[in-house]
């Protein structure tokens, strides 16, 4: 949690006051418990809040004029809501001129604001600093602008900047857990109809444990499309198959996945099977939560990432090596790789009084092998966006 007053007096050092309307606002990351790659398959995933977030302050202004200090890299940057274009330079402003462009489009009027942000999320490890400063700021101008936007349309708004505005073919989870996260519930999206379900996530013998590997998401966006790609050729084989009820690979059975998948080329059968058989393991995985059976949980975990690594081939040395390590260790009941993969962070399901030799025991081995120092963070879920203060 940052200090609020720390940040005001950062903002009045940066701005002038209008004497217009202000607010401080924060938005988390998230990590994925388990269901990856599903959600552009219009499938299932179960993410959840965590403790990292970016905080913005803000504070209306007469004109259309945005004036934005990002207190991470320390710079500011200035455009204007009658011409928005992405940026080459200072790039992390495309997030920020990317939601205002979907609001605009979307019909929300809006006025200039000055900004500041901060945030402890660590960049490229997979846990959606991205989604937080999209989120971050489609509330921070709703709010500063007096319009009412339900979660669900600012997600899907927060997104369409990220499809549109910054380039990447993102699918819906991240933005939607920033948006509707909950304190001690993970979130079961249905990325399909957009339905969502909150499953508790309560237990105080067992906590979620991330590791990040340090290693930057390298060739992130070329591999994205080409699962992608994979996925959308599967798809079309088994719609030519099975008819055209099959709209994505979320349609598929795993019985009719296994009767005609001899039928395809080898690449995208394994492609197809990692995600068709994810699917299930997300809605295992709801069941043994609702049950308390973390075990079972922790195995799905594990399934997961072996599914990742083999089939859809998204790990990497180090976060195999992450994984391996976990599971060596006592009291961890799953570990997995998170989010997009190449790199980032794992997820790790531990019981609790076995986590800070955990830590000790992680932090040893994969510098030992890897020259790295991996950051550990312990968190419960959290809350999604909100609104920390309207002066
Ligand atoms: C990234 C994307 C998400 C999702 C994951 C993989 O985080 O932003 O939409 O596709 O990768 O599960």
């Amino acid at each position: 949690m940052q200090d609020l007053n720390k940040l005001w007096k950062i903002f009045k050092d940066k701005f002038t006051d209008t004497g217009l309307a202000k607010g401080a606002f924060s938005a988390p990351g998230r990590v994925n418990l388990i269901g990856e790659h599903t959600d552009y398959n219009d499938g299932f995933v179960l993410p959840m809040a965590i403790e990292k977030e970016i905080v913005m302050l803000g504070q209306s202004r007469n004109d259309r004029l945005v004036q934005v200090y990002d207190l991470v890299y320390k710079t500011k940057i200035e455009f204007s809501l009658d011409n928005l274009i992405p940026l080459k330079k200072d790039t992390w402003a495309n997030y920020l001129m990317g939601v205002m462009d979907e609001m605009q489009k979307a019909g929300y009027s809006l006025q200039g604001a000055n900004l500041i942000f901060i945030s402890n999320i660590p960049k490229g490890a997979g846990l959606s600093s991205s989604a937080a400063l999209e989120v971050v700021t489609a509330l921070t101008m709703a709010k500063l602008n007096l319009l009412e936007i339900e979660p669900v349309e600012m997600a899907h708004l927060c997104r369409r900047a990220e499809n549109n505005f910054v380039g990447v073919a993102c699918g819906i989870m991240d933005q939607y857990v920033s948006c509707l996260g909950q304190k001690k519930y993970a979130l079961f999206i249905d990325c399909r109809s957009n339905d969502y379900e909150l499953i508790p996530f309560k237990n105080h013998d067992y906590q979620i444990v991330i590791c990040n590997s340090k290693i930057q998401r390298g060739l992130i966006n070329s591999e994205y499309n080409k699962r992608r790609e994979q996925c959308k050729k599967a798809t079309e084989f088994f719609a030519h198959k099975l008819g055209h009820k099959i709209q994505a690979l979320r349609d598929i059975t795993i019985d009719e996945y296994k009767k005609y998948q001899a039928q395809l080329p080898e690449i995208i059968a394994r492609r197809a099977r990692h995600v068709i058989s994810e699917n299930y393991r997300v809605q295992a995985g709801i069941q043994a939560l609702r049950e308390e059976n973390y075990s079972a949980f922790g195995q799905l975990m594990i399934e997961s990432h072996q599914s990742l690594k083999d089939d859809y081939e998204v790990s990497c040395t180090e976060l195999d090596l992450l994984v391996d390590l976990a599971l060596k260790q006592e009291g961890v009941l799953g570990a997995r790789m998170t989010g997009a993969g190449f790199g980032g962070c794992t997820v790790n399901l531990i019981e609790k009084n076995y986590i800070s030799a955990f830590k000790k025991s992680i932090i040893n081995e994969y510098k030992k092998i890897t020259g790295i120092i991996p950051d550990i963070y312990v968190t419960p879920p959290v809350e999604g966006a909100k609104v920390l203060e309207l002066r």
